[in-house]
């Protein structure tokens, strides 16, 4: 089916990176009251790659970017644009344009996204928005984060939870149209749910002038809320984009979730009645890599040849916003 403007779609390539160093749950036990037991059967995490404070957000993304333009059968100089979904940027101005650099992308404009553990979802709308208009016909998305800087090393809670890691993808223009669908969603009023955020100490500059410097706290998540939002959202998110694609459940091939909990990706496969093997899931090796978790398990199902070219996947983020959303395409 080819949209109202005539310009389709195509998703060309997918690429992906993580740190060398990983630390399993027997070693997480060694920092905070907990243990391999507990992770595994709440989460169905059981180890997470962490970054090394020599490797940057910037080398995770360059390196998953360059992998997605090879599968393409890109050079970097032939992208329009670049959009990086991250929250944990190396510079708060932004990291799309050191990648831009580091790819020797010199055409393409590049920006970052924020959304959270949604960003790439998001990424993905935005980049199909450009395409659908004619303005862009190559673009780069890239989903990565670094939340081991963020993260409280003392909270059991959350310091489970997360890892570190890129993925990245690229968009196209295209004759025939695989970007069949989306929906996305926000609700600030329940930011407090999952917050990274920003604590400001006043500074008196001169005279009854002050401002806020400080720094930012590390993540808080109320674990049970995020949880029931999840399985009560996404489900709904992917049911609208189904919709729009005028595609039912059982067309599609691939449930590819956000990876924060493989309890959250069994309750939503139930709720939408997808069957267990049609449901990507990776969490057990790399733990919760927030914007990055979707091209990250999408990349290791593409290449290790289990998702093929025309494959129906329906994607999908949840998280901090709070922010959720769908995307259904065909891979290739
Ligand atoms: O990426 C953004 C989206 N994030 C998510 O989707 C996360 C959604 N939330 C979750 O996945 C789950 O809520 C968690 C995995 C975070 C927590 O699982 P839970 O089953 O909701 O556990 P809980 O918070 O209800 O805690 C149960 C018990 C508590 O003990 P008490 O109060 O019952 O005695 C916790 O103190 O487990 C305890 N606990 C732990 N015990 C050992 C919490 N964390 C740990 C831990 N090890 N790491």
């Amino acid at each position: 089916m080819l949209q109202e403007s005539g310009i389709g779609i195509a998703m060309t390539g997918c690429g992906s990176a993580v740190p060398a160093a990983w630390l399993d749950n027997t070693g997480m036990s060694q920092l905070v009251e907990t243990s391999d037991e507990w992770i595994a059967s709440r989460t169905g995490i059981r180890q997470r790659r962490l970054a090394a404070p020599t490797e940057s957000l910037r080398t995770l993304a360059t390196q998953a970017a360059q992998n997605a333009l090879d599968m393409a059968g890109l050079v970097a100089t032939e992208l329009d644009l670049i959009i990086l979904a991250t929250s944990t940027a190396d510079d708060l101005f932004g990291s799309a344009s050191q990648i831009q650099a580091d790819l020797g992308a010199t055409k393409a404009a590049a920006f970052d996204l924020t959304a959270a553990c949604s960003g790439f979802i998001f990424a993905m709308v935005t980049a199909s928005q450009f395409i659908r208009t004619g303005t862009y016909q190559t673009i780069l998305l890239v989903g990565a984060d670094v939340l081991s800087r963020w993260v409280d090393w003392s909270d059991r809670r959350t310091c489970v939870l997360f890892g570190d890691g890129a993925g990245a993808m690229v968009m196209q223009a295209a004759e025939s149209d695989r970007f069949l669908g989306f929906e996305i969603r926000s609700d600030g009023s329940r930011n407090e749910c999952l917050t990274l955020a920003f604590q400001p100490q006043p500074r008196e500059l001169v005279n009854d002038i002050r401002v806020g410097q400080g720094s930012f706290q590390p993540i808080q998540m109320n674990g049970q809320e995020v949880y029931r939002f999840a399985v009560k959202k996404v489900p709904e998110v992917i049911e609208k984009a189904l919709f729009r694609s005028q595609l039912t459940v059982e067309q599609i091939d691939w449930l590819l979730l956000h990876q924060a909990n493989q309890r959250i990706l069994d309750a939503v496969a139930e709720r939408l009645g997808i069957p267990a093997h049609k449901v990507i899931s990776n969490m057990g090796k790399y733990g919760n890599t927030s914007a990055a978790s979707i091209p990250l398990a999408l990349d290791e199902v593409v290449r290790a040849g289990h998702v093929k070219p025309g494959d129906v996947i329906a994607a999908a983020g949840f998280g901090a916003g709070l922010t959720w959303g769908a995307a259904i395409f065909k891979w290739g």
